[in-house]
């Protein structure tokens, strides 16, 4: 018999009794037995356990074990136990999230005795039952980092977090495998943190280039959405934590995000603003979604059973959690604190909104009051609680976690580094203006954000880093030199408007502040000309800053602002005078205007906001080190006007949108700008390299559909250099029956890094459900009878490869239940 004392093990640990029961399970699975002979006590008078001669039916008979502390038991069984348990005070409580701790209005109300919770900076958490040895699960905000406070009250010790890249800049590397890394890192932060959900990724879609919380989501495209997300949750929990994906669903704009209502069409909603999610939910399955703040028909998605039980669990099969957004349900900020005001919390608790965030004591109160008057149903008490019964035994919080609060910062600066020069897109580079390597005279470096790098975009979305590496200094750090005359103008320049920015921010809601724009530093022709003298080249950035609660504007944002149209025109001039090159760099969260400037530079590149070491990433880039391989993952217009949501955007009335109709249907994006050929800037999937690929003998697996077709196609580097390559497949599917896109993308890969003259075969994989379109009047997924054509680019419009297949017959490919019915009269545009 083997003889363990786990007492000693017990103390060192101080695990909880659920994790002792996990230890004790495998200790008698693996053949040990115990004694209780003597029972020992701990501090707190519980009993521990000694292991001789003792079994595991004792626990039970003795009382000491409760069966749903019984790990070798079905988590089902074990969560019912402990609802089983539960006082209807108590499963109040934890239907309501405890607040936000430090945010002074609920820290008083709600939480009297709070200070700033075990992870100060966290976004809010659930409730915690001592009694019953349940924890309190912390979640913290956000898409590029784990957000929480760097300092803490009497600690010398420093709690910063890595900036990675923002959402757009990494599905702009469109390799989900580099994605899967970043996410394993900052999971990997989450965890030893002592955070148990991140809330995280973003997953808009970017209907419009204005809106102010682009720079967290991915795509205009759904697929390349979908698969960035899914990519970016398994990394993040395979560390044993969670994510939250979010705004389920259609959070397509800022401005009063908490009282829109977005009317919405079900084909679009299936076929574009909820896809990503179902994607992701399918393979990846998150521990929990956060419901968006807006309504989608009439009705608060918080409050939509259609979206939150019916598609999301019973079509889609989500397993986890669903939490509202932080006062969700309540049509603005304002709201939550006005007496007796409260959410709709049993519409809220009856859709599947498992998780009021982040708590207010009105809504607790309303929860108890109808759970004890019978007005919320037994059952959906019982379903919500279930889901974060379940959520609180699986997480870290529960077991114990002994964190660290030192995750390895330094390798994952790394990661965010390499994941940034990545995310780079080449938009120009005439006559091989990039790379350069020449280090003979100092760079002219122009445009105030070249100096103050902005690693990513402001609110929930942004995260408390160390440091965060500008151009200049990564640049310095490459070995090139700067001119110091412009940087001894820059430099002061910045650190005074940053003064009266930051003010200014402090004074208009503090992290919900919109930021506003530098303006640039104004420089003299003669100095202008002195550097085209003294440089072999100009850069210039182009920055640009933007987040939650107002969108950005076409003046002086979408479209540059006549001082930097000045420093782009006047810094051209006198480089080109000279016979010399000019580089903008565009350090920049959302979509802005380039055609009407972008012929009177050399090179453009577009590393968006890169994260914390952004200057090294460029640098790389910029230097040869890294060849670009990003591809932009939405459209640039030829101008704004050119934007398919164009005519409706935000809604009426302006000021504060009450109602917004998406009469583009489903035509976001390139799906618009290629159907109705309207020329863009750079078209979607576009991204230039140092080097040069060649996609050839494109291979269907059939002539015919079946269940599956695969594509398969060789890419070899012809080019000098090493490099990456993606290759997109867009299908046209036969629209005799439904009006479709000239075609879409329905898959996509990333090379390995090729050497020069080497090859690497492709295979893509198109499934029956990549052929169907969203039949609105039959409920159902259906491919059409007919020829299917599938098109290889290595962008939109850059078509390297074509080849056809053919579906015999109709395919149903997948009913749905009739659902998001429509609550004003429109439709959508048509082709
Ligand atoms: C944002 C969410 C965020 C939450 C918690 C909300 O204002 O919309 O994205 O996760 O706050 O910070």
């Amino acid at each position: 018999m083997n003889t363990i004392n786990l007492i000693n093990l017990m103390k060192n640990y101080s695990i909880s009794k659920i994790a002792k029961t996990a230890l004790l399970s495998t200790l008698i699975s693996s053949g040990v037995s115990w004694s209780k002979n003597p029972e020992p006590k701990d501090a707190n008078g519980n009993p521990l356990i000694t292991i001789k001669g003792y079994t595991f039916s004792d626990f039970n008979k003795n009382g000491k074990l409760d069966k749903y502390e019984d790990t070798r038991l079905a988590m089902a069984d074990r969560v019912q136990d402990l609802i089983s348990k539960l006082t209807d005070e108590e499963k109040a409580s934890l239907l309501i999230g405890i607040g936000m701790p430090g945010f002074d209005p609920i820290k008083f109300e709600f939480h009297p005795e709070a200070d700033l919770g075990k992870v100060p900076g966290a976004a809010g958490g659930t409730f915690e039952i001592k009694r019953l040895g349940l924890a309190s699960v912390i979640v913290s905000d956000g898409p590029a980092g784990l957000r929480i406070n760097p300092k803490r009250d009497k600690d010398s010790n420093t709690y910063y977090a890595t900036a990675f890249p923002v959402g757009t800049a990494l599905a702009s590397t469109w390799n989900t495998e580099l994605i899967n890394n970043v996410g394993k890192a900052m999971g990997n932060e989450v965890k030893e943190y002592g955070v148990d959900v991140l809330l995280g990724p973003g997953m808009n879609i970017h209907r419009n280039p204005l809106c102010g919380r682009n720079f967290e989501y991915y795509s205009e495209d759904p697929l390349l959405t979908g698969k960035i997300s899914a990519a970016m949750v398994n990394g993040i929990q395979s560390n044993g934590v969670g994510t939250s994906i979010k705004h389920f669903a259609a959070n397509n704009q800022e401005r009063n995000r908490m009282g829109v209502n977005a009317h919405i069409s079900e084909r679009a909603l299936r076929e574009i603003y909820l896809r990503g999610f179902e994607i992701s939910v399918k393979e990846a399955q998150p521990w929990t979604i956060m419901s968006s703040y807006n309504l989608i028909n009439g009705t608060y998605t918080s409050e939509r059973k259609d979206l939150l039980t019916t598609v999301l669990r019973n079509e889609w099969g989500f397993k986890g959690l669903v939490m509202t957004d932080w006062f969700g349900g309540y049509n603005s900020f304002m709201a939550p604190f006005s007496p007796n005001s409260v959410s709709n919390v049993n519409a809220q608790l009856s859709a599947g909104n498992d998780l009021l965030m982040p708590g207010m004591p009105n809504q607790k109160q309303a929860v108890l009051d109808n759970i004890k008057s019978g007005k919320l149903a037994p059952a959906v008490v019982n379903k919500d609680l279930s889901r974060i019964i379940e959520l609180i035994l699986k997480s870290p919080s529960m077991s114990k976690y002994n964190y660290s609060n030192k995750p390895n910062l330094k390798a994952n600066a790394e990661v965010t580094r390499q994941a940034a020069a990545e995310g780079t897109i080449l938009l120009k580079n005439d006559k091989n203006t990039l790379p350069f390597t020449s280090k003979s005279t100092p760079l002219a470096v122009f445009g105030l954000t070249s100096y103050d790098f902005i690693s990513g975009g402001t609110g929930s979305g942004d995260v408390n880093e160390a440091y965060s590496v500008s151009l200049i200094d990564g640049l310095t750090n490459a070995g090139f030199s700067i001119d110091t005359e412009l940087e001894g103008k820059y430099k002061p320049y910045n650190a005074a408007q940053n003064i009266i920015e930051m003010e200014r921010r402090k004074n208009n809601g503090g992290l919900l502040a919109t930021p506003k724009r530098i303006v640039e530093l104004e420089l003299s022709k003669e100095t202008i000309e002195s550097k085209a003298n003294s440089s072999e080249l100009a850069l210039i950035t182009i920055g640009r800053n933007a987040g939650e609660g107002d969108d950005r504007k076409v003046n002086e944002d979408f479209n540059l602002a006549a001082d930097e149209v000045a420093l782009i025109n006047n810094v051209s001039e006198a480089f080109h005078a000279k016979g010399k090159k000019v580089v903008v760099v565009l350090n920049i969260g959302g979509v802005i205007e380039t055609s009407s400037w972008k012929d009177k530079v050399d090179a453009i590149l577009l590393p968006w906001q890169p994260g914390q070491e952004g200057g090294n990433s460029v640098a790389d880039v910029f230097s040869g080190k890294v060849t670009p391989s990003g591809k932009l993952t939405m459209t640039f217009p030829a101008k704004y006007e050119d934007t398919p949501s164009f005519k409706n955007w935000i809604g009426t009335p302006t000021e504060n949108p009450t109602n917004v109709t998406y009469e583009d249907g489903i035509y976001v994006g390139y799906r618009y700008y290629n159907t109705f050929n309207v020329k863009p800037s750079y078209e979607f999937g576009y991204g230039l390299s140092y080097t040069n690929f060649e996609v050839s003998d494109l291979k269907l697996s059939a002539t015919s559909f079946a269940s599956k077709i695969t594509a398969t196609v060789t890419v070899k580097n012809t080019g000098k250099t090493a490099g990456k390559e993606v290759v997109e497949l867009y299908l046209s599917a036969p629209s005799k029956n439904t009006d479709k896109p000239s075609s879409e993308l329905k898959a996509f890969a990333k090379t390995n890094l090729l050497q020069a003259g080497e090859s690497q075969t492709i295979t893509l994989t198109l499934n029956p459900k990549d052929l169907a379109s969203f039949v609105t009047d039959k409920n159902a997924w259906i491919a059409e009878a007919g020829a299917y054509k599938v098109a290889i680019g290595t962008s939109s419009l850059n078509i390297k490869q074509t080849a056809s297949f053919s579906l015999a017959k109709e395919l149903v490919v997948e009913k749905t239940n009739s659902s998001f019915a429509a609550d004003v009269k429109f439709s959508d545009l048509k082709h």
